[in-house]
């Protein structure tokens, strides 16, 4: 029997569409559903669900230790473990979050309770993700540049991960519009997401695709859609070639803007438009989730642009997946003051509602009673 009568076969028996996994030599199309591939479905769309998004908090140590270092915060293991369970542990917040990513010391950790970190996400109705990029290292022979490490012993690690109850991961890609950016590094950031993606899902876990564009530089948006346009379709190629389950992956872009430093300013509406047409010409309608990075834009100014982009339909769930515009206002509020951790959770949960009704299309900026929310949390060449 070919290939192509065995899945007509197959999907007359069980009325589904089994996704193929062994690659035939002739034509590189696989024959037979992943063994995970029910699981990645229903992992991105829990994920993907309405009025809901990520908490992105798997800042490094060394990252982590920055924003304490703000507040007069030491950096220790401590520390950095009060102040996650503080974001993690806010009443109601499963409302609004459906997933949070946690970098590798949180996964294993417990809270001040002696519970899992794990345990306390579950109960809230959060899904626990894992940052599995081992971060960026300067690209050789490219324009000062950078490359994602971590490919090798992935597969292992992916599957400890999902041992220790993670269902999602990240994999942080990142091109520099100044740079140029060179063939080399926007190939070698789409061809690694890839292989991260394929190696992730074949491990149970949902894949976070991150190519993220960089705000820096003083470009206009228009240079920013045609660079995200070339990045995006070898990404996508790639992670086709790859044999990745579209179904199964969730998309982390940057939104479509003027550089950092540049003069032009544009409304929400226009970042909507832009961002909105390079989505539908590069992402196929069966990928589950778009769930936008803040990359340095204020809270306030992430609610707008997200709220713009859902005033009609789109074949994607359009969403938040935010680090610094989502704990801005909570982190300052804290203080690392144990008498601050309900104001501090407030704020949080008032971000968490405010993105939530963004990705409703129902945000009003109305509501905001926050000062901190409007202000920029850009830093120049960034590291996370
Ligand atoms: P920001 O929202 O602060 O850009 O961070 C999101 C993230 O996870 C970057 O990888």
């Amino acid at each position: 029997m070919s290939s192509t009568m065995m899945m007509k076969a197959q999907t007359a028996l069980s009325g589904k569409v089994a996704r193929p996994a062994k690659v035939s030599r002739r034509s590189s199309v696989r024959v037979a559903a992943g063994k995970y591939d029910e699981e990645l479905i229903k992992t991105a769309k829990t994920i993907a669900s309405p009025g809901r998004g990520i908490l992105a908090i798997d800042e490094s140590n060394a990252t982590c230790g920055k924003r304490l270092d703000s507040i007069g915060v030491e950096n220790t293991e401590d520390n950095r473990r009060a102040y996650r369970e503080l974001l993690l542990s806010t009443p109601g917040i499963g409302q609004f979050i459906s997933g949070a990513i946690l970098f590798e010391e949180t996964l294993y950790q417990n809270i001040s309770t002696g519970e899992r970190f794990v345990d306390l996400m579950n109960k809230q109705g959060i899904v626990p993700g894992i940052k599995t990029d081992k971060g960026l290292v300067p690209l050789a022979n490219s324009n000062d540049e950078s490359w994602t490490q971590g490919l090798d012993g992935l597969a292992q690690r992916s599957a400890d991960y999902y041992k220790a109850g993670a269902r999602f991961c990240k994999w942080r890609a990142v091109v520099s519009i100044p740079a140029g950016p060179t063939k080399l590094a926007a190939t070698e950031a789409a061809y690694g997401l890839a292989r991260y993606a394929a190696i992730s899902q074949n491990a149970g876990l949902v894949p976070i695709v991150e190519p993220e564009i960089l705000l820096d530089g003083d470009h206009d948006i228009d240079r920013t859609l045609e660079v995200a346009s070339s990045v995006w379709a070898e990404t996508f190629k790639y992670l086709a070639d790859n044999n990745v389950l579209f179904e199964g992956i969730l998309l982390k872009p940057a939104m479509v803007t003027p550089g950092a430093e540049s003069s032009q300013k544009v409304t929400p509406e226009v970042v909507a438009d832009y961002t909105l047409k390079l989505l539908k010409r590069r992402v196929p309608p069966a990928v589950p989730g778009i769930m936008f990075l803040s990359g340095g834009q204020s809270e306030l100014e992430s609610t707008l642009n997200l709220n713009a982009m859902n005033q009609s339909p789109n074949p994607w769930h359009v969403s938040f997946s935010y680090a610094r515009a989502l704990q801005n206002t909570c982190l300052k509020t804290w203080a690392g003051k144990p008498e601050n951790v309900k104001a501090a959770q407030e704020a949080l949960l008032r971000r968490a509602r405010a993105n939530s009704l963004a990705q409703l299309g129902k945000y009003d900026p109305a509501i905001e009673t926050d000062a901190e929310a409007g202000k920029s949390t850009y830093e120049k060449n960034y590291v996370y």
